[in-house]
């Protein structure tokens, strides 16, 4: 399974698009003329996305749904599965931070954030798991964060979801490799200008935050890989793949 020049009529499976670093990379993916299937809990913002990506070129499956519900994930990547196929890359990047202590957060808002991060990361890899084997192959990615290797303040329910997304990675890489199955998570590396950003960036944070197109490259790049041969079970940084790719050190 050689690596691809081009991504034209591949189909990737993305959440979180609406906006934020989703919406960037929805607009990069569609640059390469992907069969996009996106998914999002906002209606109105996702159609927008959509019809911006269809500008750009890429066929598009907007698909409204919300992550923390696990029928209503499991039926968005089957809808994704049966209008598009089984995707090269199946990316989860939604996520919901709400700052809460211990002392504050209910087991309704815990579960909630946890499901949208780490419940959809399984059931969406789950529903794609036997398609991408009978395919022979694909690729698997998760959005990571620095939440994923350590604690912070605050954090009861963004933190362990982060860091179980990382231990199903592992996990999944392993299982996978018999059928071609690749699994990555990839960090931002870098502090971006997302709304989840601006509710809670410190000043400092907010003066050095960039543009998360500019982390978009990364996903690309992993999206045309060798399934056979491209690193699997690793946390990869997209801000350092980025700028190796702005530079030509990674062609
Ligand atoms: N912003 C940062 O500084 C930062 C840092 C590290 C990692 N991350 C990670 O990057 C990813 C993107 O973050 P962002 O800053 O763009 O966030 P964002 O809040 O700006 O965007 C998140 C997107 O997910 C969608 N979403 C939220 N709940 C959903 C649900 N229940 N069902 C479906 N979709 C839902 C939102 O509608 C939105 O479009 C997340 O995984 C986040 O954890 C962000």
């Amino acid at each position: 399974m050689a690596a691809l020049q081009n991504l034209e009529g591949q189909v990737i499976f993305l959440t979180g698009a609406a906006e934020g670093l989703g919406y960037a990379t929805a607009r990069t993916f569609a640059r390469e003329k992907v069969r996009l299937a996106i998914v999002d809990v906002q209606a109105e913002k996702l159609a927008k996305v959509a019809a911006e990506c269809e500008a750009d070129g890429a066929e598009v499956l907007p698909i409204v749904a919300d992550l923390s519900d696990a029928a209503a994930t499991t039926a968005a990547a089957e809808k994704a599965l049966a209008q598009f196929g089984v995707p090269r890359l199946m990316l989860h990047n939604a996520a919901i931070l709400n700052e809460r202590s211990m002392s504050d957060v209910t087991f309704e808002q815990w579960r909630k954030e946890v499901n949208i991060i780490m419940q959809a990361a399984f059931l969406l890899s789950k529903a794609m798991w036997q398609p991408m084997i009978d395919a022979g192959g694909g690729s698997l990615l998760y959005i990571s964060s620095g939440s994923a290797l350590k604690g912070f303040l605050k954090e009861v329910a963004y933190t362990p979801a982060k860091h179980g997304q990382e231990g199903l990675m592992k996990t999944l890489a392993m299982e996978g490799k018999p059928y071609n199955i690749i699994a990555n998570t990839i960090t931002t590396g870098i502090a971006i200008n997302t709304p989840m950003s601006a509710g809670h960036y410190s000043e400092d944070q907010r003066a050095r935050w960039v543009d998360p197109a500019l982390l978009t490259p990364a996903y690309v790049y992993i999206a045309r890989q060798d399934l056979t041969s491209y690193v699997s079970g690793e946390r990869l940084d997209a801000w350092q793949m980025s700028e190796k790719i702005r530079s030509g050190e990674l062609v």
